[in-house]
């Protein structure tokens, strides 16, 4: 299934050996002595302008081709640069760009979006997102201000569809964001200016200077809690951990009302873990919200991907009481299967959120009470990521994405009986949701993990990402692709088996 000219050099099945042109594309396009002169020479920009459609029909014909070579390309590669090439002079046009790339760059690219890249916590693309993606690039649309069009009005009804998938109420407003990094960045932001609110000051205004320190509360944080604290100025060093239940990584709620009680009434933010990455634990957010009728904090929940259990009737349950956060970070290149970069962050406080990311230029009107897009995220002028997640959510609605998060579910379950079965392994934890973390039998060694997954990821057939689980070196797979199915699990099995019967 490695698919390799003669050279050794990796191709996709289907692909013409490195070297020949592609399909569709003629030779010679893009010789430097055609290049560059003048509008409407071989290679240039008018030339390309006067051959959009066919170009764009060669580009599809490449795209299906990639396409359908996903499931059969080895998932990850070890990282071989090509030499550096200079800046060109001239340029040789979309086609021979189109060259360049397929021969010197996309062979080394992963499988990514395909179903057995299971390391960290990756998503692919449905069709539907991919056309909406591409039309994304197509229409150019920036959503910063509804002065010119209505894609900030399509970017509102997306947000609406995705706070009904993940049952949260009404007052929660959202708006889309890069990654769940920038989410959780954009929630605490609202959080410190709510703290000043609390202390009569605003950070917004005056800085975070003015605040004086701050207490952040968490179980089992992600690391991009860590760097949001550090980019806020409130310092990495503000958060404080509290107490786990035993052997697990959701919080003690006991012991997270004890660091609350010593706080004596000062606020505070408490960050909530919906799905860690390791085992996939989830804090009880019902329990957590209640504390706020004697301890004054702001609760953002990290929802990243464990916002989805909404989806699953089985184990909704896991996230009751999302709604009562005052920000959630969710993640779409995760489980929704959007193209990078997608998430969105939702609040019930738009007033302090504008507060901190109000901008503020003659040409951009007063705030009002609807703002637009630009007074709300760190971004001002972005794409309309929006529409890849209005396509696939129009395209497969409610029911389709729940059928991924089931499916998903039932093979990390699959895969996890598999493990527990072979003797060379054994679960770190039970499979809750849709990672499955486990280790090698006995005490296996940093290094002797690393083997196992650089093993695993040079036979081609699948892609784990290593992990520390309470101390223990471990593996973690992670399932929230659309395409993943019970034939993948087998020959994830399969090569897990191999490779740790290698000495
Ligand atoms: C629980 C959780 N929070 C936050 C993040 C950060 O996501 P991103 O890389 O999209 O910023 C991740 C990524 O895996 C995650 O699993």
């Amino acid at each position: 299934m490695d698919a390799r000219d003669e050279a050794g050099t990796p191709r996709i099945p289907g692909s013409s050996p490195a070297g020949d042109h592609l399909p569709g594309i003629p030779e010679g396009i893009g010789a430097p002595e055609e290049t560059g002169t003048s509008g409407g020479t071989r290679g240039s920009l008018g030339a390309d302008h006067a051959r959009v459609p066919e170009l764009l029909e060669a580009t599809r014909a490449y795209a299906v081709r990639l396409l359908g070579g996903l499931d059969d390309r080895p998932v990850a590669r070890a990282p071989v640069r090509p030499a550096p090439a200079p800046l060109p002079e001239a340029g040789i046009g979309l086609e021979g760009a189109m060259e360049e790339f397929a021969k010197r760059w996309e062979p080394g690219f992963a499988a990514g979006a395909g179903p057995r890249y299971l390391g960290f916590v990756t998503g692919g693309v449905t069709p539907a997102a991919l056309a909406g993606d591409w039309l994304t690039g197509t229409l150019d649309q920036n959503p910063t201000s509804g002065l010119d069009s209505l894609a900030p009005d399509l970017e509102r009804e997306a947000v609406a569809w995705l706070r009904d998938l993940f049952g949260l109420p009404s007052e929660h407003e959202g708006t889309f964001v890069s990654g769940a990094t920038m989410s959780t960045f954009a929630g605490l932001a609202i959080a410190r200016e709510w703290l000043g609110e609390r202390r009569g000051v605003s950070v917004a205004e005056e800085g975070v200077a003015a605040l004086g320190p701050v207490t952040v509360l968490s179980g089992s944080p992600h690391s991009s809690v860590v760097k949001s604290l550090s980019m806020l100025g409130l310092g990495r060093s503000a958060i404080r951990r509290v107490g786990l239940l035993p052997g697990r990584e959701a919080v003690d709620v006991a012991r997270l009302a004890e660091e609350l009680d010593r706080l004596d009434g000062a606020p505070a933010i408490v960050v909530a873990n919906s799905g860690t990455v390791n085992t996939v634990d989830f804090d009880d957010l019902r329990a957590i919200a209640a504390l706020r009728e004697h301890h004054p904090f702001w609760l953002h929940v990290d929802a990243a991907f464990g916002a989805f259990a909404a989806l699953s009737p089985g184990h909704a349950h896991l996230v009751a009481g999302l709604g009562e956060a005052d920000s959630v970070c969710v993640d779409l290149h995760k489980w929704l299967n959007v193209p990078y970069d997608s998430a969105i962050q939702f609040t019930r406080r738009r007033d302090l959120q504008t507060r901190v990311f109000r901008n503020s230029a003659a040409y951009l009107g007063p705030v009002g009470d609807d703002p637009d897009f630009v007074h709300l995220t760190p971004e001002n002028s972005r794409r309309l990521r929006a529409l890849p997640a209005w396509f696939t959510l129009a395209a497969y609605g409610r029911e389709g994405h729940a059928e991924i998060v089931r499916r998903d579910v039932a093979l990390a379950a699959g895969l996890g009986e598999r493990i527990a079965a072979m003797p060379a392994y054994r679960l770190l934890a039970p499979v809750r949701l849709n990672v499955v973390c486990f280790t090698l039998t006995g005490s296996p060694s940093p290094a002797r993990i690393d083997e196992v997954v650089d093993a695993i990821t040079a036979s081609g057939e699948a892609f784990l990402t290593p992990t520390v689980h309470e101390g223990v070196p471990a593996l973690r797979a992670a399932f929230s692709n659309w395409r993943t199915t019970e034939a993948d699990v087998e020959r994830v099995a399969k090569i897990l088996q191999e490779v740790a019967s290698r000495p």
